[in-house]
């Protein structure tokens, strides 16, 4: 069996050397343009040139959960598009929300400009039963972040695709429920798959009807940069439609210098960090279905394989 190595932005030996310790018997190496044809490949948004030269490819192995940089590109026949199913990324996703959420619900960035002069002040404390939190999208990140926010008391609400009846989370499904959804929610997080029914989906329309159509709005995107309409964000932003944001993700990343989000008051930025992938962890996972898939098992068996008709 051949593993070809295809890791946009990260190099590549680590994972090849991961690979060829777990799976012994393979044949594993970092893909050239005059490789040898492969049977799985584990990637990190590829270009177009390695699917067209690898046309006998089956598994196609993504080192992220998100799956848009592989989705947009014309796929050998045969071949099946896997995420990462979690591996270390939902504790780390639970923790950045969580904080976001509290470092703008107890205002700690106004603590921190206080201490910075020396003053001893009260802020007025917020009212958790105002700031319930929507989460878009309750897959394998999704649900772990509702249910991390649920722990500290906040009302939960859920956006999904296929209704769902979670413990403690108050769950919309479809685009026949997403305005009560919106209204229903003061903060919202993303953690939809970008696929064409999502992009765009934070837009000036949608995001004035957070919070029932009232100021106090606040967003945290560390889903896909895609999703967020980034020109509408600023002007909400300063009429004070919305109280701010936390963006992981961006439409262009990396985030370009002169960008306007990095120097906006009410946005708090980071590099596209909020869950990063765990190279261990998910060596062993992508080892493990790979055996599977050898052994004869067919990849509807195993987590994570992507519909290409849902796109995620
Ligand atoms: P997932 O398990 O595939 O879950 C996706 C969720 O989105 C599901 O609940 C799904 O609904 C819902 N959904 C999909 N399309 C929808 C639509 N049109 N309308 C309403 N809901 C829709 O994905 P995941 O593992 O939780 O990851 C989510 C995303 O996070 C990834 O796709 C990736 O873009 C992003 N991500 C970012 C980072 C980072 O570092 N910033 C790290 C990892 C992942 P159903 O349950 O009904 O199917
Ligand atoms: C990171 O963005 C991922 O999709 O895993």
């Amino acid at each position: 069996m051949r593993i070809t190595v295809c890791l946009t932005d990260t190099r590549p030996e680590s994972w090849i050397e991961g690979l060829r310790a777990a799976l012994p018997d393979a044949e594993v190496s970092a893909w050239t343009p005059d490789a040898a044809p492969a049977d799985h490949a584990v990637v990190w948004a590829p270009p177009q040139a390695f699917m067209d030269q690898q046309p006998s490819l089956r598994g196609i192995f993504n080192i992220g959960a998100g799956v848009d940089a592989l989705t947009k590109l014309r796929l050998p026949p045969e071949a099946r598009i896997v995420r990462l199913d979690d591996a270390g990324m939902s504790v780390q996703m639970a923790e950045y929300v969580c904080h976001a959420l509290i470092r703008h619900f107890r205002d700690f960035d106004g603590y921190a400009a206080d201490a910075r002069d020396g003053r001893w002040s009260y802020r007025k404390p917020n009212v958790r039963q105002d700031f319930p939190v929507g989460v878009m999208g309750l897959g394998v990140l999704g649900q772990r972040v509702a249910k991390a926010v649920a722990q500290f008391d906040f009302p939960v609400k859920g956006w999904t695709r296929s209704p769902k009846q979670i413990e403690g989370v108050q769950c919309f499904a479809g685009h026949a429920q997403l305005d009560a959804f919106l209204a229903a929610s003061r903060v919202v997080v993303c953690l939809l798959p970008l696929t064409p029914d999502t992009r765009g989906i934070l837009r000036r329309e949608t995001l004035q009807k957070l919070h029932g159509g009232r100021p106090g709005g606040y967003v945290i995107n560390v889903a896909r940069g895609g999703h967020l309409v980034e020109a509408d964000l600023i002007p909400l932003l300063d009429d004070g439609s919305l109280a701010g944001a936390t963006l992981d993700v961006f439409e262009t990343e990396p985030l370009p210098a002169d960008h306007p989000f990095w120097r906006h008051p009410k946005i708090d930025v980071t590099p596209h960090a909020s869950a990063r992938t765990q190279r261990e962890e998910s060596i062993a996972q992508i080892a493990g279905k790979i055996r599977a898939v050898e052994a004869g098992g067919d990849f509807d068996r195993i987590a994570g394989v992507v519909d290409p008709q849902r796109g995620y």
